[in-house]
């Protein structure tokens, strides 16, 4: 299964959410096999969903609070994002574990909750440029990856998004990215999340139209989370077409 997922991050208005969905749907391949999703803001997922559902596209929160409901002001909660159309949830972006202390612990009950409301967690993991220079890569996905022990198996997608290919034009090479996924496969079904779900593996990073064929020829890739490309619809739509 070959998967693209769109992350909007902090952009888009409704009128030009409304003109991409509008576009992009005309762009969809006939009969194209891969699993197309959008994260879009908060503010968007009703009108999101209500675009693109109907194709068969998912929609997914770009973070939710592990709690169901209560005083959190500023959170919002998985049932929330079920309630207008989300069927999963990027967790662990390195955005959010850089600027809004995301941590592993809250990674696990929010993995958890995700489950319980039916939403597939898509896991985001990934090294800092610091991390990669002195050698620890696959020492920090391992840690990241830890949390699956806890957890215990369920469905599941997990995007490797080098920290420092993130926004910056700057892709990691293809043996980087293999030797990444090899050990993340590896490591899910160490910690049993293999056994019982096929796990895609998606790559995240500067994924562009020129640099993706490369990527999806790359054993263990899986697809790509996108985050840039993903907001021109030229851009996206060529790149659910490459993904088949
Ligand atoms: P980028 O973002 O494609 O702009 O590098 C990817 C992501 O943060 O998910």
């Amino acid at each position: 299964m070959r998967c693209v997922v769109a992350n909007w991050k902090m952009n888009l208005r409704s009128g030009e959410a409304q003109a991409f969905c509008e576009d992009l749907l005309l762009r969809l391949p006939e009969g194209g096999s891969a699993e197309v999703g959008i994260a879009p803001p908060f503010t968007l997922l009703s009108l999101v969903s209500g675009l693109v559902r109907p194709r068969g596209l998912q929609v997914f929160g770009q973070n939710a609070h592990a709690e169901d409901k209560g005083a959190f002001t500023g959170e919002v909660s998985m049932p929330q994002l079920r309630d207008v159309g989300c069927s999963g949830v990027l967790l662990g972006h390195s955005e959010r574990r850089q600027f809004f202390g995301e941590t592993d612990a809250g990674l696990i009950k929010k993995i958890k909750a995700a489950w319980q409301w039916d939403l597939l967690p898509l896991l985001c993991i990934g090294e800092s440029l610091a991390e990669r220079d002195s050698g620890a890569t696959l020492d920090v996905l391992g840690r990241q990856l830890s949390i699956l022990a806890e957890t215990g198996p369920g469905p599941l997608w997990v995007a490797y998004e080098p920290v420092w290919a993130i926004g910056t034009g700057r892709r990691a090479e293809a043996p980087q990215v293999q030797e990444a996924h090899a050990f993340i496969r590896a490591e899910l079904i160490r910690h049993g999340a293999c056994t019982d779900y096929e796990v895609p593996i998606l790559y995240g990073g500067s994924v562009t139209p020129e640099s993706f064929p490369e990527l999806l020829g790359i054993p263990e890739v899986a697809g790509g989370l996108v985050g840039g490309a993903s907001l021109d619809p030229h851009k996206f739509g060529e790149l659910i077409k490459q993904a088949g």
